[in-house]
């Protein structure tokens, strides 16, 4: 008798990395991909379907708790959930949405999959960039207890009262709120390390560089060509490239690999923090 395979999931999955991730998991198992624009979704399905993939889609938003708990009821009718890979995130907008999505809706991910994760892994998508803010001692106890009823305004308003780091002030300071919240993806990964453990599964978080996907894009051609000179190999990542690690990772042989921020950056972070050799 064959056995069942499990559903890989990509919230996230209808762009950029999140679409290379979803069809590099199609050698696994069949792969359910979500997003909010219905257009992307359909277009992400049909990528799936020809590079061999057996994809699903389905609408979600992980900010809207009611709208993600559809999301795994839908899941768990086509198989039983194997990985769950969340690279959905924002990088522009209001501070509010930007916190509603990658701080309020990782947490939402996890606590929406943790019941049927069983042995599988779930992979956040963090960012170099959360490497440039340094949570306060005062912060992290908010951050310590994500289930606060005032979680969510007393962690958005800290971020307001602090400054944007200097090496990531040409990004604007709105820019702030998106690396702080990328750390905290780092900081809530790490801290559940023991509920998964427990479980006899994995959490980590990936950290990306500067990847060639319709977010980083949204830059100007200049802006990107300074991107581009601040790796060692002087260019973006390709999203392909981000998948491949990722899978590899979630091969057997790497069941002791969890709680940790694993950083794929081209040399990024080394290049903007380390005085390099000539
Ligand atoms: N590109 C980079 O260089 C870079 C660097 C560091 C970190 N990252 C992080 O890596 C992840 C992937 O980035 P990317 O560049 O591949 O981005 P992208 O091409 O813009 O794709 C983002 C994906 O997230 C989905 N999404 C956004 N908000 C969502 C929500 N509330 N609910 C469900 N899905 C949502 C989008 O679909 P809809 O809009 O249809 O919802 C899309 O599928 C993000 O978390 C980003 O912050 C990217």
């Amino acid at each position: 008798m064959s056995e069942t395979k499990k559903l890989q999931i990509v919230l996230g999955g209808t762009s950029g990395m999140g679409l290379a991730t979803a069809i590099a998991l199609g050698k696994q198992g069949p792969v359910l991909v979500a997003g909010r624009n219905e257009k992307k979704l359909n277009n992400a399905v049909e990528a799936m379907k020809n590079a061999g993939v057996d994809g699903y889609g389905k609408q979600c938003d992980i900010s809207d708790k009611a709208s993600l708990a559809d999301f795994v009821q839908y899941a768990l009718s086509i198989a039983p959930i194997g990985n769950v890979v969340n690279a959905a995130g924002v990088d522009a907008g209001s501070s509010e949405m930007i916190w509603k999505i990658n701080v309020q809706g990782t947490i939402n991910v996890v606590e929406a999959f943790l019941p049927y994760i069983d042995g599988s892994c779930i992979v956040n998508y963090s960012s170099i960039t959360g490497y440039y803010y340094q949570p306060t001692p005062e912060e992290i106890a908010i951050w310590s207890a994500p289930d606060a009823d005032d979680f969510f305004e007393k962690s958005l308003n800290y971020v307001s009262t602090k400054e944007i780091d200097p090496r990531m002030a040409f990004m604007g300071p709105q820019f702030l709120t998106y690396i702080a919240s990328k750390r905290f993806v780092q900081y809530y990964t790490a801290a559940n390390a023991l509920r998964f453990g427990r479980k006899n599964s994995q959490i980590f978080s990936v950290a990306p560089g500067s990847f060639d996907t319709p977010m980083l894009r949204e830059n100007t051609e200049e802006a990107i060509a300074g991107i581009e000179r601040g790796t060692a190999f002087g260019r973006l990542g390709r999203p392909e490239e981000m998948a491949d690690f990722i899978i590899k990772l979630l091969e057997p042989g790497h069941e002791y690999l969890t709680g940790v921020d694993l950083i794929l950056d081209g040399g990024k972070h080394a290049m903007g923090t380390i005085k390099q050799y000539e």
